[in-house]
């Protein structure tokens, strides 16, 4: 750790919420998410050394997490980095204890990444650590972002990468699956805009999962990937309109708006007010809406504040890409 650092110990990793699926990518795309306001929009996790391990959870939405720190995420993202440097032969009485602390300000089950975020604050915060404290990084990116699925998959059921990988890398994320590139990063359109809207209700993964058929008719099959590859194909070459056209969710959107009211009504309003795209983000109940201008992002999400939000937990923002992904700094 340099001096500097040493003077300032406390790490602080910030990992912003994530669009999974962006509609026409089930499991294979996500988007992270910046609030164009400057309000914060993800978890933090704090780390400094102490005496012994301990996880204090703070935040809006702390006192919905389960109460012990041994079954919250954060603590089992510590216990695995432990292992791992054990495994590459740190003795553990050269391996310091850390205190942490995770900032809790995403909702559970909202469709924004929650858990993700949570893990790739934790686990972005103990590379960033160890690597200053080692003077080598434990993990790469790459490795990293494999354990992220892996305990993201513990919550949700099973493992896919379209929260963890934008949350880590930022911008607009498509998922390679191969051992040495878990994902690759999109070019996006700059002026895009992405209104979202939790509505306050929760919905959890793995029960929007289950409702999906377990097969895809042959149309809807090669819909989707001619979906994801011409807007693939119209990022690179920036046809804007295109690349919005191939915005449809053949494979979750038919069944998971039954767990969502006022989604039609929504989307309805959404596409006769400029929206370019608008879809389910991640298992919902946030909805997002694409618009290239602010005028039209703010009348959307103005309307869905108004009518898609059910409760004082509902939000919505409008939103860039965040290009960063998950950042560190020193306190
Ligand atoms: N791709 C996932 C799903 C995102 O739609 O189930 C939620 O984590």
């Amino acid at each position: 750790m340099s001096d500097s650092n040493m003077n300032k110990s406390k790490l602080v990793a910030y990992a912003p919420a994530s669009i999974g699926n962006v509609s026409l990518g089930f499991d294979l795309l996500g988007a992270a998410l910046k609030p164009i306001d400057g309000s914060l929009l993800g978890d933090e996790v704090e780390v400094e050394i102490a005496e012994q391990f301990s996880l204090e959870v703070k935040g809006r939405f702390a006192d919905k997490l389960p109460p012990d720190a041994d079954s919250n995420i954060v603590t089992r993202c510590y216990q695995h980095f432990i292992k791992v440097l054990a495994q590459q032969g740190h003795k553990a009485s050269a391996i310091p204890a850390l205190k942490m602390v995770l900032h809790k300000h995403l909702p559970i089950g909202s469709g924004l990444g929650s858990s993700a975020s949570s893990i790739v604050a934790a686990l972005h915060a103990l590379n960033q650590f160890f690597t200053e404290y080692l003077g080598k990084a434990p993990f790469t990116d790459n490795e990293l972002l494999l354990v992220m699925g892996e305990l993201e998959g513990q919550i949700s059921g099973s493992i896919h990468y379209d929260n963890v990988a934008p949350c880590f890398l930022g911008g607009l994320v498509l998922m390679a699956e191969h051992k040495d590139q878990v994902a690759l990063q999109l070019p996006c359109f700059k002026h895009w805009y992405w209104v979202s809207c939790y509505s306050g209700i929760s919905v959890s993964t793995a029960a929007a999962r289950d409702i999906l058929p377990k097969q895809v008719p042959m149309a809807d099959t090669i819909k989707f990937g001619r979906q994801l590859a011409v807007f693939t194909d119209a990022l690179y070459r920036k046809d804007e309109e295109l690349a919005a056209a191939m915005m449809q969710d053949v494979i979750a959107e038919p069944y998971r708006k039954s767990l969502l009211p006022k989604f039609d009504e929504s989307r309805a309003f959404a596409e006769q007010n400029g929206a370019l795209a608008f879809g389910i983000s991640g298992s919902g109940p946030t909805v997002f809406a694409v618009c290239d201008n602010l005028q039209n992002a703010e009348k959307i999400n103005q309307w869905l504040t108004d009518n898609y939000i059910q409760n004082d937990t509902g939000f919505s923002h409008i939103c860039q890409l965040d290009q960063n992904g998950a950042t560190s700094r020193h306190c």
